[in-house]
């Protein structure tokens, strides 16, 4: 498939990897200028906003949360057919604090009404080192949620993430995908994809935001991986899925 990647952080550049690797035509561009992916490790063609969005079967936004309202106007452009994965997650630490999440708004669905497009949600509960190296804390194999409303769209989506080695579970449409929001047992915690499904089914709602932020408060830079998985596990309720 031809594949447009518009945010070059961790999250977007490896999927960049991934989705060249596997054998896609893939395309990346930063939001502001095509100067920021200087020295960025990705692979595909490096292109501006403009260009990303050109003649494309899948545009995936791996943007900060707050920063997606800002691409609307130059979304516009972009062909009704193509399927828009959304990555990202609310941190008001780094999003500030967005009233309509606040009071309880499913993330995703506030960034499709903020760009007035459908989105697929995936890739969001995994973090970028365990999408580096797709194993999960068991050795078994790892498993990501998505959700979304267009289940042929989800379908495509589903069969690119398969072809990385990575199990997807569906959690039904994009008004559902709270359950794998932050704070959530689905939320970076490396599950295979029978513990993935029952950690879907014990997220809570009122408590994941709670839970997010307790990690967040726990959260040192100087942290390992494996530590923070582990963290993610003991407080998201995810160590006896
Ligand atoms: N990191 C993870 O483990 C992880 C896991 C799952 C989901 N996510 C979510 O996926 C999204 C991407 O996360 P990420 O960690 O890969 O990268 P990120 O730090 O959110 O940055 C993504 C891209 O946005 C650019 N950017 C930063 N500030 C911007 C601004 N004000 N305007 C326009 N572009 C800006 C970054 O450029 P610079 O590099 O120049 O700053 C980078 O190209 C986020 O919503 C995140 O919550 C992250």
């Amino acid at each position: 498939m031809n594949i447009g990647i518009i945010g070059a952080g961790p999250i977007g550049t490896t999927l960049s990897q991934h989705l060249f690797n596997t054998g896609h035509d893939v395309k990346i561009a930063d939001a502001r200028s095509i100067k920021k992916l200087e020295g960025k490790d990705f692979k595909g063609k490096a292109v501006t906003f403009e260009e990303v969005i050109q003649n494309i079967d899948v545009l995936i936004i791996s943007l900060p949360f707050h920063v997606v309202p800002t691409i609307k106007e130059k979304l516009s452009q972009l062909d009704d057919n193509t399927i828009i994965v959304d990555t990202t997650n609310y941190y008001p630490f780094r999003d500030g604090n967005i009233q309509p999440i606040e009071d309880g708004k499913v993330e995703s669905v506030w960034i499709a009404e903020q760009i007035e497009k459908p989105v697929i949600k995936a890739f969001n509960n995994l973090l970028a080192r365990t999408l580096q190296t797709i194993t999960s804390a068991d050795g078994s194999k790892m498993a990501m949620a998505i959700s979304g409303d267009n289940q042929s769209h989800k379908d495509v989506i589903a069969e690119m993430i398969n072809a990385i080695g990575i199990d997807v579970v569906d959690n039904g449409d994009l008004n559902n995908s709270w359950r794998h929001q932050p704070g959530s047992p689905a939320y970076c915690t490396e599950l295979n994809k029978s513990q993935l499904e029952r950690a879907l089914q014990l997220a809570d709602k009122a408590a994941a935001p709670i839970h997010r932020d307790e990690v967040m408060n726990h959260f040192r830079p100087d942290m390992q991986h494996k530590d923070i998985v582990a963290m993610n596990r003991k407080v998201y309720d995810a160590d006896t899925l």
